[in-house]
């Protein structure tokens, strides 16, 4: 295969516990950004979103980037990569500085943001985001563009993201081990939501809940801003166990019923649709209605949503997301889910697909993509000579892509 090198080209890798997908973006004159090459394979060394096999991880990564490469006829030099489990912390932070000269610059907005992530972290974490969610200008708050505005006092209320450093690092190494650069660490359900939220949505209130294999990622946004991030242990892999122990079937059997017959509404499961099941061991095979099968896969949905209402409540935001519920990942593909989330959460529900991107739309437009396709969009605002007015690294121009990218959750 003859290897070029593209410049304007960005690499997402989304190292899940289900699968490592990695997805290539060239990016169009007018900014906007094609998909050009996807590759996946299935994820062998993760565990509810941790590396515990660097090895296994290491050659999923390997043939993910590899089928991408080949896809784009390119070669990938760095990646953005996504990254979730327990391990995440995530709160709420206010800094405060003097305004030097009676107005607001890019400076005062640095040492603003720099003011207010500095609070004490366990020496085991490691930031990963720092994102401006709004300034207060002499009182005046609800400001998303401080730069120019006249004040003595400027104020920024932040949402930090810390990650255990271990589960960063390893992560960094089965990357590196493939001989890739990480140009940045991105929480999954950061980049999920830039590539299903609209707009409107982020500013009304809402909740978009990835739920993958080993985890379920929560993002909250109001008034255009994350105010809430949370990781729970529950996900489409509880569900396949579940199907793996009722039916005593073995587990990757479990999964291809899952996946082929599952339902989330028995309602909507005809009783007389019947399935034949596979026995572990030398047990002979059975038939189950597909009612049964969606009888087994309600409880653990159920369940799940009631922990995402729970954590809604906890977070005290259950009242502000008045546009409600988006659902994505592998598991909201599940029929009626939907339906069962609306019950639960006595909200709107959609699945949301990624949005924003060109080129291999049928491909991506998939809620599996959701996170892959969020890195290229969450990197393309990463790149400061794309957007450049006029300054390299550490100059104005650069300045001014950085002040205008945080807003954008992007820091
Ligand atoms: N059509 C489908 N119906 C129901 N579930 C599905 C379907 N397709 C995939 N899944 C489930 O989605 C899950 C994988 O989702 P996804 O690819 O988003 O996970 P991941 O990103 O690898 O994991 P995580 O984000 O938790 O680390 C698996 O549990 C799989 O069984
Ligand atoms: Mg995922």
């Amino acid at each position: 295969m003859s290897k070029r090198e593209v410049r304007n080209l960005l690499v997402g890798l989304d190292i899940g516990t289900s699968k490592v997908v990695c997805v290539v973006g060239e990016i169009l004159p007018d900014g906007r950004i094609e998909v050009v090459g996807e590759g996946s394979a299935p994820s062998r060394g993760l565990k509810k979103g941790v590396v515990v096999n660097i090895d296994a991880t290491v050659q999923s990564i390997r043939r993910a980037v590899e089928n991408a490469e080949q896809m784009a006829g390119c070669r990938a030099q760095s990646v953005y990569v996504g990254v979730s489990g327990s391990h995440i912390k995530s709160f709420n932070s206010t800094g405060v500085v003097p305004v030097r000269n009676r107005e607001v610059n890019e400076r005062d907005v640095e040492s603003v943001i720099d003011a207010a992530r500095a609070i004490a972290i366990p020496a085991d974490q490691k930031i990963l985001h720092v994102v401006p969610q709004e300034f207060v200008v002499d009182g005046q708050d609800g400001i998303h563009e401080p730069v120019g505005m006249s004040g003595v006092r400027l104020e920024a209320h932040v949402h930090m993201v810390t990650g255990s450093l271990s589960a960063a690092q390893n992560i960094q190494k089965c990357v590196e081990s493939c001989g890739l650069r990480v140009d940045k660490l991105i929480l999954q359900h950061l980049a999920s939501s830039h590539a299903v939220l609209m707009p409107d949505e982020r500013d009304l209130g809402v909740c978009m809940v990835d739920i993958g294999g080993g985890t379920s990622d929560i993002a909250i946004f109001k008034g255009g801003s994350v105010r809430h991030t949370a990781v729970l242990p529950i996900a489409g892999d509880q569900v396949t166990n579940d199907i793996s122990v009722a039916f005593r079937t073995p587990v990757p059997y479990a999964e291809e019923i899952k996946i082929q017959f599952g339902c989330a509404l028995p309602e909507f499961a005809a009783s007389d649709e019947m399935i034949e099941v596979k026995s572990v061991g030398e047990m002979p095979s059975r038939t189950l209605s597909r009612h049964t099968l969606a009888e087994v896969i309600k409880p653990r949905y159920d369940e799940l949503f009631r922990f995402i209402r729970k954590e809604l409540h906890r977070s005290d935001f259950y009242d502000v997301i008045a546009s409600g519920i988006v659902l994505t990942g592998g598991s909201a593909q599940m029929p009626g889910v939907r339906e069962l989330a609306e019950a639960v959460f006595e909200l709107p529900v959609r699945i949301g697909v990624p949005q924003n991107i060109e080129g291999l739309k049928d491909v991506v437009r998939n809620p599996v993509y959701s996170t892959a396709v969020g890195l290229l969009l969450y990197g393309i605002q990463d790149q400061p000579k794309l957007v450049s007015r006029g300054g390299d690294s550490g100059g104005p121009g650069y300045l001014l892509n950085r002040v205008s990218s945080w807003f954008k959750g992007n820091f």
